[in-house]
């Protein structure tokens, strides 16, 4: 039986060990170093910052983001805006209230408890889960073993679909279509959304389509796991404390038959 267990974490590791690895029909993805990977990884709040500008500028006129608060935004360990900034931010978006205009509903201006709008209509997934959603078991035969291993997952998926069209395109059934080396059957119906330099940041950051790419990716990972840092923290800190608590049963556990061996030993059995 360990034998067995053995040898299947072997063959995994080995698996796991291929830079770039199409699943299943799935496609390429590339393994991009985040920051927020490891036990000790951490968003990077200028990178997150940026994302939200790409987000803002290119793709909220067709995704939404309808389960993140506008507030969280302001949250200490993700993108960290400044409550003003925040708010300022949050000004610019309207949402449908329901309770207005007699029950009928009317848009107003958003308000930081709200959150993003939905956006219906184009056919474009809500993006503030997809993170997660997305090659969450990447890696061969859809194991999950690139995640395990190399941390890869649902950001490095979607920085390889922003950056992975060919410029190829077809027309299915009325629909244009994009080769795309990332995309599960390598055509998406969502046009390039990126190119590079499509925008520019206010702290200098590259605008080259990887880097925006990745960007984007790593506020969508943050909107998918806004409390990633308390999580690895709270784990880090379980783990210290169970090594201690394994340490003291120990002693404990030693002192406790401490006394048992002694006898022992004196009758002359063997004290195991
Ligand atoms: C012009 C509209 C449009 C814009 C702008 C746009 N998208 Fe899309 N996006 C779509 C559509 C439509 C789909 C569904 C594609 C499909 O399933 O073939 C999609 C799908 C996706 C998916 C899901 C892919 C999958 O695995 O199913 C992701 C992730 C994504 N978009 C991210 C982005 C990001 C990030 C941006 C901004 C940089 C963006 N999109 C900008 C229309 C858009």
């Amino acid at each position: 039986m360990f034998k067995k267990l053995a040898i299947t974490a072997a063959a995994l590791t080995a698996l796991a060990g291929t830079p770039a690895i199409a699943a299943g029909g799935a496609g390429y993805v590339t393994d991009y170093a985040f920051s927020f990977e490891g036990p000790f990884g951490k968003f990077d709040q200028n990178q997150l910052q940026r994302g939200l500008k790409v987000y803002t500028e290119i793709c909220a006129s067709c995704h939404g983001l309808q389960y993140v608060p506008f507030r969280t935004l302001s949250d200490e360990g993700g993108v960290g805006l400044p409550e003003d900034q925040m708010k300022a931010y949050t000004s610019n978006f309207e949402v449908w209230d329901s309770s207005l205009n007699d029950g009928e509903g009317d848009f107003r201006q958003a308000v930081p408890s709200d959150n993003f709008p939905a956006v219906n209509g184009v056919g474009a997934p809500d993006l503030s889960l997809m993170a997660k959603a997305r090659a969450g078991f990447h890696g061969p035969y859809g194991l999950g073993t690139n995640q395990l291993f190399k941390g890869m997952g649902g950001a490095e998926y979607i920085a390889s679909l922003l950056a992975g069209y060919t410029g190829e395109e077809k027309e299915e059934a009325g629909t244009v279509l994009y080769e795309n080396k990332a995309f599960p059957g390598g055509w998406i119906s969502m046009a390039p959304p990126l190119w590079g330099d499509d925008l520019e940041f206010d702290d200098g950051a590259a605008t080259d389509l990887e880097s925006i790419s990745q960007d984007v990716s790593a506020f969508l990972m943050w909107t998918a796991e806004p409390k990633m840092m308390a999580r690895q923290q709270m784990g880090l800190t379980s783990v210290l404390l169970l090594s201690l608590l394994t340490v003291l049963l120990y002693l404990t556990n030693k002192r406790l038959w401490a006394p048992v061996k002694k006898k022992a030993k004196a009758a002359g059995q063997p004290a195991e």
